[in-house]
């Protein structure tokens, strides 16, 4: 789908389907809705009464074009909601509800007003930017394993969506921040494939692929790979112990982005890499166990913002760092009460072999252990007790650094994706504390896991770094449609937010 902002009139676009936009509670459309209307007789006020179409958000109303001289085929009029109520994430469902009538319709050419520029007062560059990624997220599906689905999705595919408006600086702005979305709608999708693909696909192995796909596709981008000899070497006794039960090799892989900016800030993202947990020896009963494919999510999650900063280019040193491995049973696997050394030199205390997460990501934390940073951030479908705490739309956020808290709360914000805040209660901190080694890998307490897995992660945390963690256990899979552009599956979460936070960041 060719996606572009034209100056022009609405009215004169000879296209399949033509959007339009109104308020709850309007009853004489003005702008660029009204100018349609014009053309049209009046007819959408007469129809606007008389279907009862209140302006609710998300509603919509299509009209075939019968007699007037307008020459598209079909009008589509959105529902905006109330006036008040106008912002990007709306902007962003809306555009994707008309997206899918339209391919629901078969329409191959669609020309929209900008919607929320005029009297919404949103700036032309944010309205056309959330209309974009509302756009190509909707766009998204996974149909890779049906057959007849794929088929019709790749029937259904639009030629062509074209933004019309009259104002020459809004045409241009709306053009720059449709380039800025598909550079991060890129990234978001390839996330997306990365967790839907099932776990016989998507091993360790194959995540080491993609990331030696994405440096070779680009001059900025180099990977090292650790393979298993190199990590235990190394001494990565958590990553190794976790793979243990797995005949899948371990990797730890290192991407690094090299601006073209001298002197430019330092930043490691981490993700975790469980291509498949079962929780060991400790199993995951059936119903938990299911989805657990997306124990990649934190990896996803990495490569998707690789994907994006080769077209974005942000004026920041990035490093990706991504232990893999599998959570199995065999003969070999780890069992409760193993005591292993981990790559910092700590002893660890397995009391529970399903809280592997925070073992590979103990490993990956020592590896860059010895280099400064700007700032850390990881990214891990770390807990249940996330969920537990913030349901399935709200990824928790830990941080040792306010500036560093705020800043990434800020670039959510901006973005639209749900971050909140929880603390690293250091009393909890006790809860860790092992009768044979230096820590624990649960909490003796039943409460807060989702803060007592943090409080892990952080004995590992190179000292007078900023870090954040992500626990993403309940966003990074939708597990039935979470809005108009988000469908049911991975959804690439915090890919939009780290790209809003590294071209911000000060
Ligand atoms: N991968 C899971 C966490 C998870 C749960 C992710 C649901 C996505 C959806 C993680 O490895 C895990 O099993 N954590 C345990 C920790 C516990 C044993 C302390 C959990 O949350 O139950
Ligand atoms: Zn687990
Ligand atoms: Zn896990």
């Amino acid at each position: 789908m060719q996606i572009k902002a034209i100056k022009g009139k609405l009215e004169s676009q000879a296209v399949d389907l033509l959007i339009v936009n109104l308020f709850q509670g309007v009853t004489k459309p003005g702008g660029a809705t009204g100018a349609v209307d014009k053309a049209l007789s009046k007819l959408l006020t007469r129809l606007i009464a008389e279907e009862k179409f209140t302006g609710k958000l998300n509603q919509t109303l299509l009209v075939r074009n019968q007699a007037s001289p307008l020459p598209a085929k079909k009008i589509l009029l959105v529902g905006l909601g109330k006036k008040a109520c106008i912002n990007t994430e709306r902007i962003r469902q809306v555009t994707a509800t008309s997206l899918k009538l339209a391919k629901k319709i078969n329409a191959k050419t669609v020309a929209s007003i900008l919607h929320g520029a005029g009297e919404g007062k949103i700036k032309a560059f944010d309205a056309a930017y959330a209309m974009a990624t509302g756009l190509q997220l909707a766009d998204y599906s996974f149909t890779k394993y049906q057959v007849k689905k794929a088929k019709l999705q790749a029937k259904l595919q639009l030629k062509s969506f074209t933004i019309v408006d009259h104002n020459k600086d809004k045409v241009s702005a709306a053009n720059v921040a449709i380039t800025v979305s598909q550079q991060s709608s890129v990234g978001i999708n390839l996330g997306r494939d990365l967790v839907n693909e099932p776990g016989l696909l998507v091993t360790p192995k194959y995540l080491v692929n993609q990331a030696l796909k994405l440096a070779s596709a680009s001059s900025l981008i180099s990977c090292q790979v650790l393979d298993e000899k190199k990590l235990e070497k190394l001494g990565a006794g958590a990553l190794l112990a976790v793979s243990r039960g797995s005949v899948e090799p371990a990797f730890l892989i290192h991407l690094t982005y090299t601006p073209k900016t001298k002197n430019s800030k330092r930043i490691a993202l981490l993700g975790k890499g469980l291509t498949f947990d079962t929780g060991g020896y400790s199993l995951k009963p059936s119903s938990y166990m299911s989805t657990m494919k997306i124990d990649m999510g934190g990896a996803a999650t990495v490569l998707g913002i690789f994907a994006a900063i080769t077209a974005t280019k942000p004026e920041v040193e990035i490093h990706g760092i991504i232990p893999t491995s599998e959570n199995l049973i065999s003969g070999k696997a780890i069992k409760p009460g193993d005591v292993v050394t981990s790559l910092s030199g700590k002893t660890i205390e397995i009391l529970n072999t399903d809280a592997e997460g925070r073992l590979i990501l103990a490993d990956a934390l020592a590896f860059i252990s010895h280099q400064k940073w700007d700032a850390i951030i990881d990214f891990a479908t770390l807990t249940g007790a996330c969920m537990v705490a913030l349901g399935d739309q709200v990824a928790g956020l830990f941080s040792n650094d306010d500036q560093l808290q705020d800043a990434l709360l800020s670039s959510a914000k901006a973005e639209d994706e749900k971050i909140w805040p929880l603390p690293l209660v250091s009393a909890y901190k006790k809860s860790l504390e092992s009768n044979i080694a230096d820590i624990q890998n649960i909490s003796k307490g039943k409460y807060a896991g989702a803060i007592t897995a943090a409080l892990f992660l952080k004995e590992f945390v190179p000292v007078n770094t900023p870090w954040a963690h992500l626990d993403i256990a309940g966003p990074a899979y939708a597990d039935k449609d979470f809005n108009p552009y988000t469908s049911a599956g991975g959804t690439g979460f915090a890919i939009r937010t780290i790209l809003h936070f590294l071209k911000n960041w000060k």
